[in-house]
């Protein structure tokens, strides 16, 4: 069984949300606290095996890049003075491979993800993983995926219970049976209305998938937006070579909205006990 190398990282949305921070740069470069999203993400990944990152982008923005850049000079400036300052330049190992793919034009998840389509091998199953999804957990994510990805060959998304108020905001699925943590899947819906919800778990920005779901993309028509949602080719891989979910053991924060980016600032804050500090005398 080929070993899941490659990751996907879906950068080239607008960012409406954060405007007009997100005018010149991407929102997965915004900061809990001082490091940016894209790079918990970058985190996550090496750390499950990953060594090639496939960056899709929006043409006009190339912070992502600039962000990744190994800086030398700065670097050797403050390595003798200020090392702790120097391992903070080390945004990414030298030895992982980066690659940038600019989107075009920003039509959707599934038409971001399509992008990659050639640098995937036909016999490989590759990683997406969406930085706004910003996870703190002990278990790596994105291994648990990968697991239940190579055991069955089938493509595998990440879910967790979703408050009934906010389900129609996802793509939602119907779980077959839970073992262990993992479930065939009978359906899946994108931003049902509650009443049709399927169940109360909701997709969130972790896939494994196998390159056929290229196919899929490709057939997949524009939504009354405009855009090619990536639920609508996971259905068709449920329907035909079968799609699993696995629940996510952690908290997420949705850094896509404004409330989960703020939430997930405190909750990183509160974990540094100077920080803490000042955030509790200020609120008391
Ligand atoms: P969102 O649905 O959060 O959309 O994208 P958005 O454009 O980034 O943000 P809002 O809704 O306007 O505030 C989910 C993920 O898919 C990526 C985004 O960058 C984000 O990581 N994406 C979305 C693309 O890469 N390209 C697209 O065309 C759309």
């Amino acid at each position: 069984m080929k070993k899941i190398t490659k990751a996907v990282f879906p950068v080239g949305g607008m960012g409406t949300r954060f405007l007009p921070a997100t005018k010149s740069i991407p929102k997965e470069l915004l900061p809990i606290i001082d490091k940016p999203l894209i790079q918990y993400a970058v985190e996550e990944a090496i750390e499950a095996g990953i060594d090639t990152l496939i960056f899709i982008t929006s043409s006009s923005k190339h912070a992502i890049s600039d962000h990744f850049d190994p800086m030398p000079d700065l670097r050797e400036k403050f390595a003798e003075n200020k090392p702790h300052l120097a391992k903070k330049l080390d945004t990414i190992p030298l030895e992982v491979k980066r690659v940038f793919v600019p989107q075009g034009q920003p039509l959707g998840l599934g038409h971001a993800v399509l992008q990659a389509e050639t640098l995937i091998d036909e016999d490989e199953m590759f990683a997406v993983i969406l930085a706004d999804d910003f996870i703190q957990s002990e278990v790596n994510p994105l291994k648990p995926l990968m697991d239940a990805a190579i055991n069955s060959q089938q493509a595998t998304v990440s879910v967790e219970q979703v408050a009934q108020e906010r389900l129609s905001s996802y793509g939602v699925i119907a779980p077959k049976q839970w073992q262990n943590d993992v479930t065939k899947v009978d359906d899946i819906v994108e931003k049902p209305v509650v009443a049709d919800a399927p169940s109360e778990f909701g997709v969130i920005g972790r896939y494994v998938l196998p390159h056929k779901v290229f196919e899929y993309l490709k057939r997949t028509q524009q939504d009354h937006s405009g855009e090619i949602q990536l639920t609508d080719a996971l259905f068709e891989a449920m329907k035909g070579e079968g799609l699993q979910a696995v629940k996510l053991n952690g908290q997420r924060f949705d850094c896509g909205s404004q409330e989960g980016f703020v939430l997930a600032n405190l909750h990183v804050a509160m974990q540094d006990e100077d920080l803490k500090q000042s955030i509790l005398k200020a609120l008391s």
